[in-house]
């Protein structure tokens, strides 16, 4: 007989509610764990000085696509100087854009030195909510979550390139590290990605309070509609086929 295996019980409605939950969950799916924190923390002093310049390449890549620089001509929260007229006279040396950059260089940091607990959660999430269009925010702006994807896709190629050539983490001796940090990296983007992605699903509308069928279809009533439909349709046949008979039959006998 095969051994029985574990499964853990998630309680949906939770994964909705509970900021905390939901971190934990996707986490533990992800397989995010302790030694990923360290591993994470542990490339701290080797990220740290390369901070300005992962700053200055997102912002680069920002602004080589009109789509993405334009959504910079917007005011940004806690801004109050000169902001750029149109997207031909922005540039990435604007007092706005070192502004935002120097946000983005502290997340940065707080990524790779803080203390993983609800406080910090509550800053990914805060993260991913501020460039949705979610009622109640500060930030007016409101970021297509097609950009928020090529983003992340760009920026973990661009930190797995950078990380495993650190010259620190060379060497046989510092194959597993590497990977380690690799690993923890890659599993942190797609943990702060979902806190992005929730914003832009419905899921909560789609899933919440449903029973088990709809929530295997999606859509609450496809399954039922489809075997009413051809219950109705066979029955129909069923009688078309009855009726003609008899009616031949009696044809026949007449
Ligand atoms: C990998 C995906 C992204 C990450 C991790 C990210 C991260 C951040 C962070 C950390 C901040 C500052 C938070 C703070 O003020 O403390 C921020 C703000 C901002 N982000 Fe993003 N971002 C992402 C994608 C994008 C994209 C694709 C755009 C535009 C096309 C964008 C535009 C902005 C703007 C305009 C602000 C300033 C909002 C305001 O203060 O009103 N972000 N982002």
């Amino acid at each position: 007989m095969a051994p029985a295996t574990s499964i853990a019980v998630i309680d949906r409605n939770r994964l909705y509610t509970d900021v905390m939950y939901r971190y934990q969950y996707v986490s533990d799916f992800i397989g995010f764990n302790d030694s990923d924190i360290a591993a994470v923390k542990s490339a701290a002093p080797l990220i740290a000085p390369l901070v300005p310049v992962i700053v200055d390449a997102v912002y680069d890549q920002l602004f080589s696509f009109n789509l993405t620089k334009e959504v910079f001509l917007q005011r940004g929260h806690g801004f109050q100087g000169q902001t750029a007229a149109n997207a031909a006279e922005l540039t990435t040396n604007d007092e706005q854009i070192k502004y935002r950059k120097d946000f983005l260089a502290k997340y940065l940091v707080k990524l790779v030195t803080a203390e993983y607990d609800a406080k910090f959660v509550a800053y990914l999430d805060r993260v991913g909510r501020m460039h949705t269009n979610t009622p109640g925010k500060a930030s007016k702006i409101n970021v297509e979550y097609i950009h928020v994807n090529a983003l992340f896709g760009w920026l973990h190629g661009f930190l797995v390139e950078t990380v495993d050539a650190l010259p620190e983490l060379q060497g046989p001796e510092n194959t597993a590290q590497r990977a380690k940090v690799l690993a923890a990296f890659s599993k942190l983007l797609w943990i702060q990605n979902d806190f992005f992605a929730m914003y832009y699903l419905n899921d909560e509308q789609r899933f919440v309070g449903k029973d088990a069928d709809s929530t295997l279809s999606g859509k609450p009533s496809r399954f039922f509609g489809w075997i009413s439909s051809s219950v109705i349709i066979g029955g129909f046949a069923v009688l078309l086929a009855v009726g003609s008979s008899f009616y031949f039959t009696t044809i026949a006998s007449a």
